[in-house]
């Protein structure tokens, strides 16, 4: 299911809705929480697969459309596997990106001192790591056209896709990819295949041209199997990341190991205009499901990156990150970033911790 909400026009009250039915007596500095937030729950996915027929029903496309954000929870699931490709939870999630013009992925892989040792890499290679992926995210190979079934002049049976990126949509996300890396440390590594893909040539030429407008940006370019390799092998060599949409998803996953679980990292997806969408890099975990296992860390770093960038409150969006960091210092951990010594938690759980250290911020607020 699908939280979306529109902020309320007197956004800067002092009530803070986040957590329903809960009143505060003190005001709070607006500059620091006055965010009003109004909730809205819609089917996507295997929910709306089962309640109507299709993964992305057009009412729940509307309401996001017509919301200031959306949040999105996990989709998939074994029981709709093998549906045909319309109707897929998947199919759903490309038609929500696509509806909502949300081309820029920004996927955040940062190393957090609590969680070294849930790394597979060595301390030394993955202590201080620090990557934000920008994936192309409504283009390429997962949208472009002819794409099909056939038979070749053989008459054997194919598969094929295009991969096709046309100017205006590199240069769109390359200038996301350039703001976003000036904010960071000024490094941008744009990853490609152009020794052999005419559409890499094309986002090469472009994204070289647009960063030499930016004298403070040190671009870099890197084959996507070489990325591949030097995440592994040094990490720390990467600020920020820009790429295909097919690169972007798997060099993601990849970055998002270095950092100890898939479970811990957020995404967000923006367009030019509109809402944007904030979802968890990772899938809906079928395998756990109901056990109260999962990491919820990644969908309440998501909600942070919604107000950080889908509702520009950078403060509210650092006091969520704050209360992640310090529910981490405190020890508690769910079962895919555990180590000796720390308190294994549940999904419920790890969630009330993080709720209850957001209240207890009031104090300093
Ligand atoms: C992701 C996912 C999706 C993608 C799937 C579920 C369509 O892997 O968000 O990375 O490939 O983009
Ligand atoms: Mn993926």
């Amino acid at each position: 299911p699908m939280a979306s909400f529109r902020c309320s026009a007197s956004a800067r009250s002092y009530n803070i809705t986040l957590l329903p039915g809960k009143q505060y007596d003190e005001p709070l500095s607006p500059s620091t929480t006055g965010v009003e937030l109004r909730f809205q729950e819609k089917l996507m996915g295997g929910s709306a697969l089962d309640a109507t027929g299709v993964p992305l029903p057009e009412e729940t496309l509307a309401a996001a459309r017509d919301s200031d954000a959306v949040l999105l929870g996990a989709i998939g699931g074994y029981k709709w596997d093998n549906n045909e490709k319309h109707l897929k939870p998947e199919t759903g999630l490309l038609q929500l990106r696509a509806g909502l013009g949300v081309f820029a992925n920004l996927r955040p892989a940062a190393v957090l001192p609590q969680l070294v040792d849930a790394s597979t890499l060595k301390r030394e290679v993955a202590e201080g790591v620090d990557i934000m992926v920008v994936r192309e995210l409504t283009g390429g190979i997962y949208f472009g056209k002819p794409r099909g079934f056939g038979t070749n002049d053989k008459g054997e049976d194919t598969g094929f896709n295009t991969e096709i990126y046309s100017v205006p949509e590199i240069d769109r996300i390359a200038r996301v990819a350039i703001e976003v890396a000036r904010k960071r440390r000024g490094k941008l590594c744009s990853v490609d295949k152009a020794n052999v893909l005419e559409a890499s040539m094309l986002w090469r030429k472009r994204v070289t041209a647009l960063a030499s407008e930016f004298p403070d940006i040190e671009l870099s370019h890197m084959y996507v199997d070489n990325a591949a390799m030097q995440l592994i092998r040094n990490p720390k060599q990467f600020d920020t990341i820009v790429t295909n949409n097919i690169f972007g998803d798997i060099l993601s996953d990849e970055a998002s190991m270095i950092t100890g679980s898939i479970g811990m990292l957020p995404s967000a997806s923006v367009g030019e205009s509109g809402p944007g969408l904030f979802e968890p890099i990772h899938g809906s975990a079928p395998d756990i499901a109901g056990q109260d296992k999962a990491n919820p860390l990644a969908t309440i770093l998501s909600a942070a990156m919604l107000l950080r960038y889908g509702l520009g409150e950078e403060n509210a969006a650092k006091r969520i990150e704050a209360a992640v960091i310090e529910t981490l210092n405190h020890g508690f951990r769910t079962g895919d970033i555990y180590s000796p010594g720390t308190t294994l938690v549940g999904c419920k759980r790890m969630g009330e911790e993080v709720l209850k250290t957001v209240e207890s911020q009031k104090a300093v607020a």
